[in-house]
């Protein structure tokens, strides 16, 4: 019995020795007791972000997701992001946020943005070259005045397959996204109806548990 818990506390020593895990929080290193080393960087001009102005953040989660976000909801409309997951020491440094692209494509999407509304009354844009799906995506911002759903139609990368339900992206100190629904088709040159193909289609659901975390 002694033996037995002496090798259970050696075991249990080992596992916390072999886990021990520093990332970055705010810019300084900091003891990762459970989770990943996370890290993001996020630009947008729709939810309380201003063009060209770049937010980023490092911490520890209990999970996370490396995601690679470009969203055009019209002209000079955007939201994009990168975020990072990893576990070695102080691997979370700062991803570039996916740059604009330089041109637009032929392909089209129809596009509108709106807050607190399952509707939006869209316009055909072009997208930019990277940006060859349509989407629609619902979800949620939550900031210092509360929360509030928004509806979004636009361009986006294939990337975006990687979207799912419960995604967050800190879009501020105190305010981010949450991603509540999202469906994607590829576009096409002339009309941007039904001939896509791939469609995944997710609905509303219960929300990620990376939250409560996320700014500590
Ligand atoms: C989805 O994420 C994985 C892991 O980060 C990545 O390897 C893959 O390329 C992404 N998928 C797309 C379509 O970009
Ligand atoms: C987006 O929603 C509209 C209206 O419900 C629908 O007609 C369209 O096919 C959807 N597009 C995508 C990419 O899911």
């Amino acid at each position: 019995m002694k033996f037995l818990s002496l090798f259970l506390f050696a075991l249990l020593a080992a596992t916390a020795t072999a886990k021990s895990l520093n990332c970055y929080e705010s810019g300084t290193s900091q003891v990762c007791t459970s989770g990943k080393c996370f890290s993001q960087e996020e630009e947008n001009d729709i939810v309380g972000g201003k063009s060209g102005e770049k937010y980023s953040l490092q911490s520890c989660l209990p999970s996370c997701k490396e995601l690679n976000i470009k969203l055009t909801f019209g002209e000079k409309k955007y939201f994009r992001a990168a975020t990072k997951c990893c576990d070695t020491d102080n691997c979370n440094t700062i991803p570039a946020v996916p740059s604009a692209d330089a041109k637009n494509s032929n392909l089209e999407c129809p596009a509108c943005f709106a807050f607190s509304s399952t509707y939006c009354e869209a316009t055909v844009i072009k997208c930019p070259e990277s940006e060859n799906q349509c989407v629609n995506i619902t979800g949620k911002l939550s900031d210092a005045s509360g929360i509030k759903s928004f509806y979004g139609r636009g361009c986006t990368t294939p990337a975006a397959k990687n979207i799912t339900i419960g995604d967050a992206i800190a879009t501020n100190k105190d305010s981010w996204l949450e991603i509540a629904g999202i469906s994607m088709e590829k576009a096409t040159g002339s009309s941007w109806s039904v001939r896509g193909s791939f469609t995944v289609t997710l609905l509303s659901g219960l929300i990620g548990i990376q939250l409560t975390n996320f700014f500590y």
